[in-house]
């Protein structure tokens, strides 16, 4: 069964409290009743200290004073009862007792104080008088000469009084401690349930939020302490969560936009084509264009599933040595073609050796775009330069066209989804705003940077750097 926090936590405050007034109330009589045995020791001690000295002249011979009664009173004041002297001869048969050991009180010589009495050692011991409560007696042993017990002197004091007391003491502890720890069971839940109140209404409010009110947030009243750090961490994460929902929904909403355009011209050129029956040379016409759209959407299609793809798992792509300068002089020689239609001038600067960790498709990819872009955007009779360096154990490539390039205001967006600087163009020629973004998730997925620098009219510079692996650095024997 699971209790609730407020349980658990009253418990275990309760049981503590409990376990250390029970420690606290036992220590405590144990110490008052060892101060009270030394006191009545120390004084019993010196009354039979005293009876030797009376008893046993310097010469060596015996005075039995006539009233032992004296002694007690001497010592005791006038409350002589619970109080008992007693003198023994060698064998432990009673020679001579105080009054107060007359009739049926008697306080008798136990087996092991007697043997200690033999071997000259004066002991201290609890014995259970005629009476209900026990004698606390010190048994001194007179030895003669320094060898031979003569005789044993017993000095006793009725522990009654201090039973009383101390019978009185437990009372008085067990009852506080019952008192205490039912007034502390009380509280402790009060302020147990007022502690963690704010942790469930957070919970009742945390559950009304859902996908469709993400703008609402926890409220918090406190944010220093633990609750309230709770709520903002939870607001904050709130906040990620309402952030990646609107970004998903603008790319949702992006990307049919981008895929009903092409669908509108198509549509619309079929309809065109239904009505002029006969002629064949405008069905070509139209039948070359929607060509044109079908292989546009085709082509935002296969990007958005590559961007899918590399959102879903970043991790899924492959993570192998890929030589670098082979797949840039690839792309390089395949977009020649382009670069000649478009009547930019394409070269390679440099191409040395470099192997990076990576996914081959996926580089080529992130090569073909910038490169594309840097002929898409640069006017007839631009030159585009490619690059590619070993730095201080980087591979960097540079892909500089001197093309239209990028205004300030547009630069620091142009990695964003669907982003274009003329965001008029709808021809064939302009893509959907998709390309970079998906560089940059290539090249943050392998761990790498890329970074744009441009003027407008002037041209722009794209730089990307990737790890190199550790053999390949700067070896020229590669
Ligand atoms: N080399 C460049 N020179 C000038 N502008 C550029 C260059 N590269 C990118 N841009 C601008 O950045 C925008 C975003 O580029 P991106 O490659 O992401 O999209 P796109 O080329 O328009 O479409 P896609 O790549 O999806 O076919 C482009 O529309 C263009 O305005
Ligand atoms: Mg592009």
């Amino acid at each position: 069964m699971a209790f609730s926090i407020r349980t658990r936590l009253t418990f275990w405050y309760v049981t503590l409290l409990t376990l250390s007034l029970i420690v606290f109330s036992a220590a405590f009589s144990y110490s008052v009743y060892r101060i009270s045995i030394n006191r009545i020791d120390g004084q019993i001690a010196s009354v039979a200290e005293m009876m030797v000295h009376t008893i046993v002249k310097p010469s060596g011979e015996f005075f039995l004073p006539r009233d032992f009664d004296i002694i007690l009173g001497r010592f005791f004041g006038i409350r002589t009862a619970g109080h008992y002297i007693q003198l023994l001869d060698a064998k432990g048969a009673i020679v001579a007792r105080s009054s107060s050991l007359e009739g049926r009180y008697n306080m008798p010589l136990s087996k092991e104080a007697y043997a200690e009495a033999l071997k000259g050692v004066q002991t201290y011991e609890n014995v259970k008088g005629a009476r209900r409560f026990p004698i606390r007696v010190v048994t001194k042993p007179i030895i003669f000469k320094g060898a031979r017990l003569v005789a044993i002197v017993q000095v006793g004091s009725s522990l009654e009084g201090m039973e009383d007391i101390f019978h009185s003491l437990a009372l008085i502890l067990g009852l506080g401690v019952v008192a205490v720890v039912i007034t502390a069971s009380v509280f402790g839940a009060l302020l147990a349930r007022k502690a963690l109140k704010p942790v469930a209404q957070i919970t009742a409010q945390a559950r009304k939020i859902t996908a469709e009110n993400l703008n609402e947030r926890l409220e918090v009243r406190v944010s220093q302490d633990e609750i309230g750090s709770l709520a903002v961490t939870i607001n904050e994460m709130i906040e990620r969560l309402e952030a990646s929902f609107n970004r998903i929904r603008q790319f949702t909403a992006d990307a049919s936009h981008e895929l009903k355009t092409p669908l509108t011209i198509l549509k619309g050129e079929m309809e065109m084509a239904l009505r002029s029956k006969d002629d064949v040379q405008y069905m070509q016409t139209v039948i070359a264009s929607s060509l044109e759209e079908i292989d546009r959407m085709s082509y935002i299609v296969r990007n958005l599933l590559d961007l899918a793809r590399l959102d879903a798992d970043k991790e899924a792509l492959e993570r192998q040595p890929v030589k670098l300068d082979e797949i840039l002089a690839g792309r390089y020689e395949h977009l020649q073609r382009f670069a000649l239609d478009s009547r930019v001038e394409l070269v390679m600067l440099n191409n040395a050796p470099c192997t990076v960790m990576g996914d081959a498709v996926r580089i080529g990819q992130l090569f073909y775009n910038l490169i594309d872009n840097a002929i898409k955007y640069s006017p007839e009779g631009a030159r585009v330069e490619i690059s590619l360096d070993a730095e201080a154990r980087q591979a960097v490539v540079r892909i500089r066209d001197t093309g239209i390039g990028i205004a300030k205001e547009d630069l620091p967006y142009i990695f964003d989804r669907f982003y274009r600087v003329d965001k008029a163009r709808t021809t064939a020629l302009g893509g959907a705003g998709l390309g970079l973004s998906i560089c940059k998730e290539i090249v943050e997925s392998l761990g790498g940077s890329i970074e744009a620098q441009s003027e407008a009219g002037k041209g722009t510079l794209f730089i990307v750097r990737l790890a190199l692996m550790d053999n390949s650095f700067s070896s020229p024997l590669y």
